[in-house]
């Protein structure tokens, strides 16, 4: 077995993450620790009204670097100079109305919009605030100043705000504001001119109107996967399961049972250099799907199973010789031997292994831990980290398979 790997799409890049006074600052530290994972150097940048609402400590932690807060207690004279000058990139995260303001004016009032006026480097601002604030005239004239200069603006969603109001204004999701930074600074379109088909979420087999037999699969491995060839310039379909925020320029299709996703599937991937089934498809529905809701008064209901199609199996069957055919096995015991015997019976060129046992592993975690196992003989284990990361090693092993 190959040593472990770490996936680092951003190894060697410097990214300032500047954190703002709002309530969303919190979640600046998941941006921080994606980041991280995907092996930027960051240094965090945290303005006075920042430090109100979260700690510098966590950040000096988790980051590459210190953080900073003032110009002036830095041992280096200049460090907004430092930083924009250094800085590969420049994330603000969350960007109150202030930062948008001064930087918009370019006016120096900190040392983040010092360092923001100081750099020629791509920045993104994540803006985050009450829906009044976010749809004043003066914050969208800025915006639109701004992105007209060239700033990368990752818009507020929908969803509960400070003091439980709702509305736009909700920061971004991680995902979301590191897809755009990995958009920025990765070498983009190594996966130019090809197509690529990947499923995601849990099949749901109906028995009644209001019941399913499902499982546990959130759909967010297939999701990173769908992004991360979207960003490596594929032309994307995602048949999926669940309902997540997907970049635009990625092509949808909701499926709800493995009938359906079959159906969808065998549609698309005769056309498609790529297949990656991250679906969790059900192996067995019922027989039968009441019309009406059973009701508890009729009596224990005896549901009778039959088996779904395999998708992958079929897919295998069929497969043209440039395909690359790609599944998932998720294991409670024996990995490498149930793995391989998958490769095998479905005829794919890679699986990849998880243990969903194993903490932080697969299944509704924002983690995942995996082994790719070829159809080559090779094996490759990849370390716990971020989905992001382990969709990057299963494109990677994609796309030296599709070189040869
Ligand atoms: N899969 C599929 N169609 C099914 C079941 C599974 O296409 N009806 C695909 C999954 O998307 C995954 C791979 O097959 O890529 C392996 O799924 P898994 O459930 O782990 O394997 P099974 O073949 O169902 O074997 P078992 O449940 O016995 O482990």
């Amino acid at each position: 077995m190959t040593a472990p790997i770490q996936a680092s799409p951003l190894a060697g890049r410097r990214i300032v993450l500047g954190v703002t006074g709002g309530i969303a600052a919190y979640k600046s530290i998941e941006v921080l620790r994606r980041l991280v994972d995907l092996g930027a150097h960051v240094v965090p940048v945290l303005t006075e009204a920042a430090l109100n609402m979260v700690g510098p400590t966590t950040f000096t932690a988790l980051a590459s670097e210190r953080v900073k807060t003032s110009l002036w207690t830095d041992t280096d004279p200049i460090p907004h100079t430092t930083l924009g000058q250094t800085a590969d990139l420049i994330v603000v995260c969350p960007a109150t109305a202030r930062i948008i303001a001064d930087y918009r004016m370019g006016r120096s009032a900190d040392l983040l919009s010092a360092t923001l006026i100081a750099t020629v480097a791509p920045v993104v601002l994540c803006p985050a605030m009450h829906t009044e604030m976010w749809e004043h005239p003066a914050v969208q004239e800025n915006l639109a100043v701004l992105a007209g200069r060239g700033v990368s603006i990752v818009p507020p969603e929908e969803g509960r705000l400070a003091g439980g109001d709702i509305g736009k204004g909700r920061l971004a999701a991680p995902e979301a504001v590191v897809a755009t930074v990995l958009d920025l600074l990765s070498a983009p379109g190594s996966l130019a001119g090809t197509r690529v088909l990947v499923t995601a979420g849990g099949t749901r087999e109906p028995i009644d109107p209001v019941r399913f037999i499902g499982n546990r699969s959130s759909g967010k491995q297939g999701y990173a996967i769908a992004r991360e060839a979207h960003r490596r310039g594929a032309s994307v379909t995602l048949v999926s399961t669940v309902d997540l925020p997907a970049p635009s320029g990625i092509e949808v299709i909701a499926v709800a049972t493995a009938a359906e996703m079959e159906a969808a599937v065998s549609r698309v991937a005769p056309r498609v250099d790529v297949v990656v089934m991250a679906a969790a498809v059900a192996d067995f529905r019922p027989v039968a799907v009441a019309d009406q809701k059973i009701k508890k008064g009729d009596g224990v209901p005896k549901i009778v199973l039959e088996p779904t199609v395999d998708i992958l199996a079929g897919l295998g069957k069929v497969k043209p010789a440039s395909q690359v055919l790609i599944g998932f096995a998720a294991e409670t015991e024996e990995l490498s031997r149930n793995a391989t015997a998958k490769l095998q019976r479905k005829n794919a060129d890679f699986i990849v292994a998880n243990d969903v046992s194993a903490p932080g592993v697969g299944f509704g975690h924002e983690t995942n831990a995996v082994t790719i196992h070829g159809a080559d003989g090779s094996v490759l284990q990849v370390d716990l980290q971020s989905k992001d990361a382990i969709a990057c090693a299963v494109l990677d092993a994609a796309e030296r398979r599709l070189q040869r």
